[in-house]
């Protein structure tokens, strides 16, 4: 019988392609996505949906039993600079939904969780460049907090109750399918969208503001990559470092330049600068090709084309 698979979260930037992208690997109707909301077309079209609460245990438990779910993405959070404006909120969502399904996969009723940690683990005090697996950490904001202890959570569960958790530390995640829900890299996307638009963009964060980025399609390729890995060969049970690329505002604006020689940037950084100073510059991920064979394919110049082409259609 063909695994059932449930995406808590799946109308997301992630979700959404994460859902799609299952879908085609292991069925339409394999693969049950779930949201506080409605998705776009295609993912509500193209196979089972379920309107779910991450925070409430009851009802994902009752979505998994009616489904034989064997599986758990679970992709809802609420993202760095919301969880800013939103500490407690982000904490409660962040916390709450994690222990729901490391729950249900410690009562044996879900054999295997994916569940996304971020850069913004890492803090001001940790090595910026080629940021190693394991390192000094600290983390500034409220969403990496929420991040570092979920993975502390993680480790804590895989080693007490041998619960299979799987993860990955994504960077800023660039795509055209789904707007960006609330980050500090959503720049690298809105800067596409003004690019054809308006030709000019005012940019959040400064023009040298380094920080680690990734093609959606990488990302999608990594998540399912993990989850095929044999349970053996997986050495990192807190979270895996995954890198591609890492540019600043102003490398990003000159390659789309020259795509579009007109465009402009200015730059007018707001109170998401502070936290993208707090990250790393470019992250170490030699443990994930190690133990996993993670290699991205997209860099800058393949992303751009990418983006340009895609959004302009
Ligand atoms: N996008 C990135 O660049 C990035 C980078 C690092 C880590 N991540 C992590 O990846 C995961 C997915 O991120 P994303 O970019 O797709 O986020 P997103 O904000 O685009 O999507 C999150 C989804 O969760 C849903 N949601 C919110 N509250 C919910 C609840 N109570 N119950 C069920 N669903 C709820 C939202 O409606 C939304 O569709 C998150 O854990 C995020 O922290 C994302």
């Amino acid at each position: 019988m063909q695994k059932s698979i449930l995406i808590i979260g799946a109308c997301g930037q992630i979700g959404t392609e994460l859902t799609i992208a299952l879908r085609e690997k292991y069925g339409n109707d394999s693969v049950v996505a779930s949201d506080i909301r409605e998705g776009s077309e295609n993912l509500m079209q193209s196979g089972p949906f379920e309107l779910l609460d991450a925070t409430n245990y009851e009802a994902i438990e009752d979505v998994v039993m009616h489904y034989e779910i064997a599986e758990v993405y679970l992709m809802a959070a609420m993202l760095s600079a919301t969880a800013e404006k939103f500490p407690m909120r982000a904490w409660n969502l962040n916390m709450n939904s994690l222990f729901n399904v490391l729950n249900l996969a410690k009562e044996k009723k879900i054999d295997k969780i994916f569940w996304p940690s971020s850069i913004a683990v890492f803090g001001p005090n940790t090595p910026k460049n080629e940021t190693p697996q394991h390192t000094l950490m600290e983390p500034s904001t409220v969403y990496g907090i929420s991040k570092q202890s979920g993975e502390r959570w993680c480790e804590y569960y895989f080693k007490k109750f041998g619960v299979d958790v799987r993860s990955v530390r994504y960077p800023g995640l660039i795509s055209w399918k789904t707007q960006p829900g609330g980050g500090t890299t959503d720049y690298a996307v809105e800067i596409f969208h003004k690019a054809l638009s308006e030709k000019k963009y005012t940019s959040f964060l400064n023009e040298e503001t380094k920080l680690p980025m990734m093609y959606m399609d990488d990302a999608i390729w990594a998540t399912i990559s993990l989850m095929d890995a044999n349970n053996g060969d997986l050495s990192i049970r807190s979270s895996y470092n995954l890198g591609a690329m890492s540019f600043a505002p102003r490398e990003l604006a000159e390659c789309i330049k020259t795509h579009i020689p007109d465009f402009e940037i200015t730059y007018k950084p707001d109170f998401r600068q502070e936290i993208a100073n707090s990250w790393p510059a470019s992250v170490d991920d030699s443990k994930a090709s190690q133990d996993w064979g993670w290699a991205p394919e997209f860099d800058l110049g393949k992303t751009t084309e990418e983006m340009l082409k895609n959004l302009e259609q």
